[in-house]
């Protein structure tokens, strides 16, 4: 006869802990902001500018500039329509600012000397706004940024959807290159080249780090990696080798349709997002397209791994992501057409780059309306590139189809003319400059002027 079975309650299983769609991001060799307001809708954090010293190597080691002690400086982290509160501390030896690349926050917020007395050593600020748009951005100074921002002062700004799609690990990566010497890094402006092209490192880093990242992750796992490019100058040339990626946001956040690419120019100010997929056991990498002198010193191409993943074969399904619709935004007619001139001025003892004429030139260079439509024609008549950046509003690239997505920053190569489409929304005193902080500080920056909307 059959023993009864024993009726035995199972012990509940403890329910896991679901923080909803918030999925701690590795951002290895950085640390992030720490979050002191309990408010769900407001992040509220302490940043502090400061010398600190930074050690790369044996006998690499030089006096930086950090934010809490990090080089770089810590991850901001909120969601779409957050509050920021940042009480800001300036304990350089000089005055600086903190400006919020890409956000299209109040003017008066936006960390330029335009619109705040820069924050003396020894000072303070809050900065306080609302962020409108969710995507990658990140902070700087706006004060001397070729030295402070080459000695460490920037870091990334994650803006998430309060809805986010189920992902394996969300990655932010954030590349930059400095020029050192043997012991130290290198003096400020000293050559001639470096007034011309911008400071082009010769150490890359990633995440503050010169070595490559190793990473396991499993086969069939999807991610969410975010990159944006804090260097100088240089122009970089990014690819996903042995692994599936397809890019899904830019400058402005999210793309209604998501595109497959082999690689990716990104220059200096730019953010781009990828979904990366492995695909395949065996290794995957992000790797930085240099070029580099062969041994019969013909310049060729050099692929430098910046992170490398050691895939490992696992039992993870093959996942589909799905996130909601981008909403289509509404089309918008030309208000009107304005064009903007890049140039040297090499008539003085010192090299000097304008805009539209002049260099630093302080009356705007032109006054528009919030809500204004306006086509841009961006000339370079000069060899150099210019990655050209307009503060606190969004714009699109006519030219060079191919390259989808707001954008707030969008390189114009040597003698090249660039054709954008400004969505003047944000009304203020906004810098439109190069990015490369060489030329912006040798005078390629002014100002445009946005009258609010009646
Ligand atoms: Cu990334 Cu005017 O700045
Ligand atoms: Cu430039």
């Amino acid at each position: 006869m059959p023993q009864p079975m024993p009726q035995v309650e199972p012990e509940p299983e403890p329910e896991p802990v679901v923080i909803p769609n918030w999925l701690p991001p590795e951002t290895w060799g950085t640390s992030d902001l720490v979050d002191m307001n309990d408010d769900p809708n407001i992040v509220e954090v302490n940043l502090r500018a400061e010398v600190m010293q930074v050690k790369l190597t044996e006998d690499l080691s030089f006096e930086a500039y950090g934010y809490n002690g990090m080089w770089p400086g810590p991850n901001l982290h909120a969601k779409v329509g957050d509050e920021i509160i940042v009480h800001f501390e300036n304990k350089l030896p000089e005055p600086t600012t903190v400006h919020w690349h890409g956000l299209r926050i109040p003017a008066d917020m936006d960390g330029t000397p335009r619109v705040q007395t820069p924050v003396e050593a020894g000072g303070t600020f809050t900065y306080r706004f609302v962020v409108p748009d969710s995507g990658t951005y990140w902070y700087h100074p706006h004060v001397r940024t070729n030295e402070q921002v080459e000695k460490g002062l920037y870091g990334s700004i994650i803006i998430r959807e309060t809805e986010m799609p189920t992902l394996n690990a969300e990655r932010m990566f954030v590349l930059d290159d400095i020029l050192v010497g043997a012991t130290n890094i290198s003096p400020f402006l000293r050559s001639r080249m470096e007034g011309v092209h911008g400071r082009n490192g010769n150490l890359l880093l990633i995440n503050g780090q010169t070595e490559a990242q190793q990473i396991d992750v499993e086969q069939n796992a999807v991610e969410m990696w975010r990159v944006v490019n804090t260097a100088n100058a240089r122009t970089m040339i990014i690819g996903i080798e042995g692994a599936q990626f397809e890019v899904i946001g830019t400058d402005g956040g999210r793309l209604a349709e998501p595109y497959t690419t082999d690689r990716i120019v990104l220059p200096v100010g730019q953010r781009y997002d990828f979904f990366v997929r492995y695909d395949r056991s065996g290794t995957a990498r992000l790797v930085s397209y240099v070029q580099v002198l062969n041994e019969n010193d013909q310049v060729v191409e050099a692929p430098i791994d910046m992170a490398v993943f050691n895939v490992m074969p696992s039992s993870l399904d093959y996942q589909v992501v799905s996130w909601s619709e981008v909403p289509a935004r509404p089309a918008r007619t030309v208000d009107r057409e304005v064009t903007i001139d890049l140039d040297a001025d090499t008539s003085g003892p010192d090299l000097a780059w304008t805009i539209n004429g002049a260099a630093h030139p302080d009356a705007p260079l032109f006054t528009f309306t919030e809500g204004e439509t306006i086509k841009m024609t961006i000339v370079n008549h000069a060899g150099p590139e210019h990655p050209f950046h307009l503060h606190g509003q969004f714009f699109e690239v006519l030219s060079r189809d191919g390259e989808p997505g707001l954008k707030d920053t969008v390189l114009i190569r040597g003698n090249e003319t660039v054709e954008i489409i400004a969505y003047i929304d944000n009304p203020g005193e906004w810098m439109a400059h190069c990015h490369i902080l060489e030329h912006a500080e040798l005078g390629m920056m002014g100002v445009v002027k946005v009258l609010p909307a009646e």
